[in-house]
């Protein structure tokens, strides 16, 4: 068994970071100014967007987009129950009520069959998540969107780097939000960014993102800027910093290598499990796509074994091996089950996976002695809890 711990993710964080980070705290300018631009800029060019708004998370970037596209109460969001909470409660928030609409069984991205089924004449928009990292099947929730005047947010917050026949998330014809936060594939330790095609939405999101305000306070303290503002609308205070930018502007350029490894690291829990009954392996897309890894979410099957999925990831934990939770159904929280209940029959793919799913440890740093040990630890609680 390893002695030391291995974490279920970890950020990979070099001397170029924090010498950035380091550069800020020096330079007297520490907020939103000169290294948000860059990154903004290098994150634009990297996916390939028209427009980029850089914000404090991707929570954000939901928050500011729905509000943008003002949404009113009874106005419908679908999105997918296998999410993190954040893409729901941002509707529940902007005024909007989300609709849950089930998951594919092996990629466990949201399924285009079900969406349509859950549109009605109150519906505004679909949140489509990419899912690990992988893309969902965007040409189908397009066309729907388009045959009933939809907007299409992708949540991007898994998909940095990933694309979609060919086109880079966040390059295509909608609105995209990623996620900079730790465990994702690249951090700017909090972060995140709105990505669209659309220049209206760009500026609105801008503008609602600090206080309102009809310039930032970079421009208003240069040396050539002036003092003066004014509010044009009562806003957040949703802005990435300078020294979270600071990170992202060395993680940027890593991304692909990172990447990368995930992959091979993907691909050896592929190998090395294939034939480990007790567990369901991640699936893969059928179309043209390149999935970013940033999950790797097997599911246990549980019928057999003697123990659920909870007591499995403490076993796991037992023998120095971390995992993640990615995720338990939004239906299956607390809040919702009280106050929007949805039956597991309606959702049976993701009431499904919820009890099942688990993230194996995955990130750059990973050695291959580390993804050895992963797979024995999991042989090992299936050989001692075989139902
Ligand atoms: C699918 C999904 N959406 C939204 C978010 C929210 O991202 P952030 O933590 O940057 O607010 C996350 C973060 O974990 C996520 O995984």
């Amino acid at each position: 068994m390893r002695t030391t711990f291995l974490p279920f993710s970890t950020p990979t964080i070099d001397e170029d970071e924090i010498n950035e980070v380091v550069d800020s705290l020096r330079s007297g300018w520490i907020t939103t100014g000169p290294k948000v631009k860059r990154f903004e800029e290098a994150f634009k060019a990297y996916v390939g967007a028209p427009f980029a708004v850089p914000l404090s998370s991707a929570t954000a970037g939901l928050h500011l987009t729905l509000l943008a596209l003002k949404i009113t109460e009874g106005d419908e969001i679908i999105t997918t129950p296998m999410t993190f909470a954040s893409t729901v409660s941002m509707i529940i928030l902007a005024g909007g009520t989300p609709v849950l609409a089930d998951i594919e069984p092996g990629t466990l991205n949201i399924d285009v069959n079900e969406i349509r089924k859950k549109i009605t004449p109150r519906t505004r928009a679909v949140i489509p998540v990419h899912f690990a990292g992988q893309s969902c099947d965007m040409d189908p929730i397009f066309a729907l969107a388009r045959e009933h005047g939809l907007t299409v947010i992708e949540d991007a917050a898994h998909a940095a780097g990933t694309e979609y026949k060919g086109q880079r998330i966040g390059s295509l014809d909608s609105i995209s939000i990623f996620s900079f936060h730790p465990n994702k594939n690249i951090t700017t330790g909090e972060g995140g960014m709105v990505c669209t095609s659309d220049e209206n939405l760009a500026e609105e999101v801008s503008l609602m993102k600090f206080h309102g305000m009809s310039r930032e306070a970079w421009k208003r303290f240069s040396a050539s800027g002036t003092p003066n503002y004014d509010i044009m609308l009562p806003g957040f205070k949703y802005n990435m910093m300078d020294i979270q930018a600071a990170m992202g502007i060395h993680q940027l350029p890593k991304l692909d290598g990172f990447i990368d490894r995930r992959k091979e690291i993907a691909e050896f829990y592929n190998r090395e499990l294939a034939d480990v009954a007790e567990l369901a392996l991640p699936a893969y897309a059928p179309y043209q796509q390149r999935h970013a890894w940033h999950l790797y979410t097997p599911l246990v099957r549980i019928e057999k074994l003697t123990i659920d999925r909870d007591q499995f990831m403490a076993e796991l934990k037992k023998l120095n091996i971390g995992s993640g939770l990615h995720y338990k159904a939004i239906h299956h929280h607390a809040w919702y089950r009280e106050n929007m209940p949805v039956p597991d029959s309606e959702l049976p793919n993701a009431s499904y996976a919820s009890e099942r799913i688990l993230s194996l440890p995955l990130f750059p740093k990973m050695t291959e002695e580390d993804g050895r040990d992963v797979v024995a630890a999991l042989k090992q609680v299936i050989c001692q809890h075989r139902g």
